[in-house]
């Protein structure tokens, strides 16, 4: 169930007339339809926020290497600890997500979608073939989609393997190819050199379905909430210690104190969010906004009541990290591990403030030589509970 929270605008997905997207996007040029998605400034709502815009302006630029297509992927392994508003789509509003897979093959030129399904989800796979079939029976997939001559498309859905790296686009893109899921070197990117080296648009299932929802609606529409930089409506996957945990769709831009009242978590102690991999927020800074300015995230929100032990949950991350990093550059591999030691040996009384120092350098140090997010990422809770928490971390130091 979508929970709507949006006090300007009563809107959810429910409420947007199915396949008037496409009509729309079917009726403009491609870079039309690119224009209207950048002229609304959507940024990608699986965690990083890149503009949609831009990058289907790169793969549309892209050339085609030796007779290949170019590919449209939808990121759906949502592997994120606390992260599960992907599904609720998928479940609910697959439809959706599939216009606006095709309003973005249109859009770069390509022939091809593929859906990376977390394994987890392999439950939803006959209900999304079900989906996709019934819109090739309705020529919303296959060739001359929609009565336009030449627009050629299909989707077919690929099942992950349950590595939450695989989530990082160009391990995904491996992945697809058949290879291990371990990030590639960057450039070049996945929009000029992606699955099977051609230009490759990845993008989430949210992103997807408020591209229908915006060619349907207009880029205005959605602009007219949120903040200038982080513009629309996001869903967030609530858990953790609140009264009504669930899928909350929210105007970017609310703040922290805002989201706890409506899902009844005001008595936090801290929120982490954006998963694992986001930063773990006191309640000092609970008027902070959420949104890719202030407090960026792909939807993950934890809430921790008064009772929890902030070393525990620094623990349960780190363990997280240490079993997810593929291993392939050292500051992760090693790094993640020396970390989560550390905090083994703060719980056992057995760690001094100088090591506990060393520790928050070695952090840095991830954050800026790991190769891929998963590395850059993974220091950030541990970091910010230190950095917030100190009483209750620095209280369990030795003296040597
Ligand atoms: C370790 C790691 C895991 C990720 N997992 C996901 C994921 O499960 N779903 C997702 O959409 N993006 C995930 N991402 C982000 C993707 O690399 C990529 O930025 C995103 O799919 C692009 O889509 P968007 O622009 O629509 O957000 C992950 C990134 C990293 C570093
Ligand atoms: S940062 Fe971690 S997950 Fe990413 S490539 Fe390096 S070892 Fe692999």
């Amino acid at each position: 169930m979508i929970r709507v929270n949006s006090q300007k605008t009563p809107f959810t997905f429910e409420s947007v007339e199915r396949e008037s997207g496409l009509r729309t996007a079917l009726a403009m040029s491609r870079a039309d339809i690119i224009g209207e998605i950048g002229a609304c400034n959507l940024r990608g709502r699986g965690g990083a926020g890149f503009p949609t815009g831009t990058k289907w302006n790169l793969a549309a630029a892209a050339r085609v290497k030796a007779g290949g297509t170019k590919y449209v992927v939808c990121n759906a392994d949502e592997g994120e600890p606390g992260t599960f508003k992907d599904r609720v789509i998928l479940s609910g509003h697959a439809d959706l997500v599939f216009e606006g897979m095709t309003i973005g093959a249109r859009a770069i030129g390509a022939t091809l979608g593929i859906v990376y399904l977390r394994s987890e989800y392999v439950y939803l796979r006959p209900h999304l073939e079900q989906v996709l079939a019934t819109r090739r029976e309705n020529r919303l997939l296959g060739t001359d989609i929609g009565g336009l001559a030449g627009f050629t498309f299909d989707i077919h859905i690929h099942m992950g393997a349950g590595a939450y790296v695989c989530g990082e686009e160009t391990a995904l893109i491996e992945s697809l190819e058949g290879h291990r899921g371990e990030p590639r070197n960057r450039p070049p990117f996945p929009v000029d050199t992606g699955f099977n080296r051609q230009p490759t648009v990845v993008n989430n299932v949210e992103t997807f379905a408020w591209v229908a929802c915006i060619l349907s609606r207009s880029a205005n529409w959605f602009k007219a909430v949120g903040t200038a930089t982080s513009t629309g409506y996001k869903l967030f996957s609530v858990s953790g210690d609140c009264r009504e945990p669930g899928v909350y769709e929210f105007p970017l831009g609310l703040t922290v104190a805002e989201l706890l009242e409506k899902v009844g978590g005001q008595d936090a102690k801290a929120v982490q969010v954006g998963g694992a991999s986001g930063h773990c927020i006191p309640a000092s800074e609970f008027g902070r906004r959420i949104a890719f300015e202030d407090v960026s995230t792909g939807g993950s929100v934890i809430v921790f009541g008064p009772g929890r032990d902030m070393l525990a949950v620094a623990r349960n991350f780190m363990e997280f990290f240490v079993e997810e990093s593929c291993g392939q550059c050292t500051p992760c591999r090693a790094g993640n591990a020396k970390l989560l030691e550390g905090v083994e040996m703060l719980q056992r009384g057995e760690c001094s403030m100088q090591y506990v120092q060393e520790l928050l350098g070695l952090g840095e140090t991830m954050q800026l030589a790991s190769k891929c997010g998963l590395g850059q990422s993974s220091p950030n809770a541990f970091v910010s509970i230190v950095k917030h928490f100190k009483d209750e971390v620095m209280g369990r130091t030795s003296a040597h």
